[in-house]
């Protein structure tokens, strides 16, 4: 493909090669994978000999396929309106393979279709499969894959120094608990190694959440105070306004917990906490994330809120409770909205709370973590109790990325009053354009062969690690009093209680 490079943009070393998407006609695929490859190729991203095929069981023409996902790039793409000389360019490139997920004919075609690829468009053997399909098929998908010969041998790829390459995109959910996250690992690696499996959690494609470690560790005024002796606690907040729409079935045996703690809420968690590394290599990263998280002291099922939306109002719009949305069971226990706190047992953190708090059907769309600093004594500039309001870190994920830092100022005038201002950043008015999505960044590591921004195996693990007892504790336990929270508030009382025990409160968001 022609790499119509957008200017001012730097183009990374991309080798050739074709991404096969394994659910092609889901969600997913139409949301946000060609969505995200239109606009690499577009700002230039994309290897120039590259080729995509969608994999799924509905019968359906190449040009079936490319008209459907033209009008799903028209609708989700971040650019608008699609440019035609680049769809038609794209589309060019863009296949439909018709298989189930377990027949072996489906993936001998495959191949034959790949290898002939190889010598039309220059795609050297190189392959991307991108598995955005339920978790219950992963295995099968790698085991046909594998014994269709289409996985290479990683460790015999580096031995002979061969160009040819193959990695497996995975989506999240990885496990529903520490025993099925093992037992996934154990089958996905009968056929790959660790170093071709990249699990995706979009959270860390996000700008704003890269940029946590340009923040830390290159701004020695942050990084200095970083640590129990500056800091009193720190809160991570993960809101949707939104309630559970069409995902009812999924939900129900998933739950908040598995849906947004589990991957998104741990990565934002590790990475405010972690140590530097010794270098930007993924490994040295990832190794530090670890540690962050090993360091979690086990969690007291008391410091744990669960909730569950009621009716109530949200955006001025009245809505319904979770156990009137679709799909959900009228006496569901399942939980929507979650708040705890946790303690992580290290040199640097010792004794300072990190609250979490995650839920839907809050009454906004946010996502940010604030870093709550000691409060400056109060004697020179008194204020009331002799404490001066703290100065407070605000790093905004989304929407509105940017960070904000929050610090006493005199008010003009004869006397000392003060009041708390706030110097603000914004990505978007500042570099004056919108950060690329998620899926566009992780689908270019993993072409490049950069997995820094997905997650490790012993990161996943040591995250159910410390929730598994949670949810064999709530299993054991029901909740009693379901729905405890009207949609549009800030979730149970709960959840303010476990803060104000501690003398703190929830940020006003
Ligand atoms: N949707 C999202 O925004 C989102 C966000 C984050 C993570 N995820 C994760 O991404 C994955 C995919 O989600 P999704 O919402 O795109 O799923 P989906 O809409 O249910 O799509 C499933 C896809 O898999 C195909 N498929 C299912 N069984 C098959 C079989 N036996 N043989 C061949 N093809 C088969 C379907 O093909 P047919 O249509 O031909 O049946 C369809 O293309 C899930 O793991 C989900 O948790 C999704």
């Amino acid at each position: 493909m022609n790499n119509p490079l957008a200017e001012g943009q730097q183009s990374r070393l991309t080798e050739p090669c074709s991404l096969v998407i394994f659910g092609a006609t889901g969600d997913l695929t139409s949301r946000k994978i060609v969505p995200a490859l239109y606009n690499l190729l577009k700002d230039g991203q994309l290897p120039s000999l590259f080729t995509c095929i969608g994999f799924a069981r509905r019968p359906k023409t190449h040009n079936e396929f490319r008209a459907e996902m033209k009008e799903a790039v028209s609708k989700y793409s971040r650019t608008k309106p699609i440019e035609d000389s680049i769809w038609n360019h794209f589309q060019d490139h863009l296949f439909y393979h018709q298989s189930e997920f377990h027949e072996d004919e489906g993936y001998a075609k495959l191949k034959i279709l790949l290898e002939q690829f190889d010598t039309k468009y220059g795609t050297k053997g190189n392959r991307v499969f991108y598995l955005a399909t339920q978790p219950v098929s992963f295995p099968v998908i790698c085991e046909k894959l594998h014994k269709a010969g289409l996985i290479y041998d990683q460790k015999k790829t580096k031995d002979q120094k061969s160009d040819k390459w193959s990695r497996v995109i995975i989506e999240k959910p990885f496990g529903h608990d520490l025993t099925s996250a093992h037992q996934l690992q154990d089958e996905l690696l009968k056929f790959l190694s660790e170093k071709q499996i990249y699990r995706i959690d979009h959270y860390l494609g996000k700008e704003t959440v890269q940029n946590l470690l340009v923040f830390r560790f290159a701004n020695s005024i942050f990084e200095s105070l970083w640590n129990n002796q500056h800091i009193d606690h720190v809160q991570i907040t993960v809101a949707e306004d939104i309630g559970i729409g069409t995902r009812g079935k999924f939900f129900e045996n998933a739950g908040l917990l598995r849906d947004m703690i589990q991957n998104h809420t741990m990565q934002l968690l590790s990475l405010v906490a972690m140590e530097p590394p010794v270098s930007l290599e993924a490994d040295a990263i990832r190794d530090q994330k670890v540690k962050a998280l090993e360091a979690i002291r086990p969690l007291k099922v008391e410091e744990v809120v669960r909730g569950q939306y009621g009716p109530g109002l949200v955006n001025g719009q009245d809505v319904i409770g979770y156990r009137q949305e679709q799909d959900v069971n009228s006496q569901s226990n399942i939980e929507t909205y979650l708040a705890l706190k946790l303690f992580i047992d290290n040199p640097r953190w010792f004794g300072v709370p990190f609250y979490l708090r995650a839920g839907k059907r809050l009454p906004k769309k946010t996502t940010e973590i604030a870093v709550i600093f000691k409060d400056a004594p109060g004697i020179l500039f008194q204020n009331g109790n002799r404490k001066n309001p703290p100065n407070i870190l605000v790093i905004r994920i989304q929407p509105d990325e940017g960070s904000s830092l929050k610090i006493n100022c005199k008010v003009p005038g004869p006397t000392n009053t003060m009041q708390p201002v706030k110097m603000d950043f914004r990505y978007g008015s500042y570099f004056g354009t919108t950060p690329p999505e998620a899926y566009e960044r992780l689908i270019c590591d993993c072409i490049v062969g950069d997995s820094t921004l997905f997650a490790r195996e012993d990161e996943v693990f040591n995250s159910w690690k410390l929730l598994t007892p949670l949810l064999d504790n709530w299993a054991k336990n029901p909740p009693k009093e379901l729905p405890n929270y009207p949609a549009g508030s800030w979730g149970p009382k709960a959840a303010d209680q476990l803060i104000e025990a501690d003398g703190r409160k929830w940020r006003l968001i």
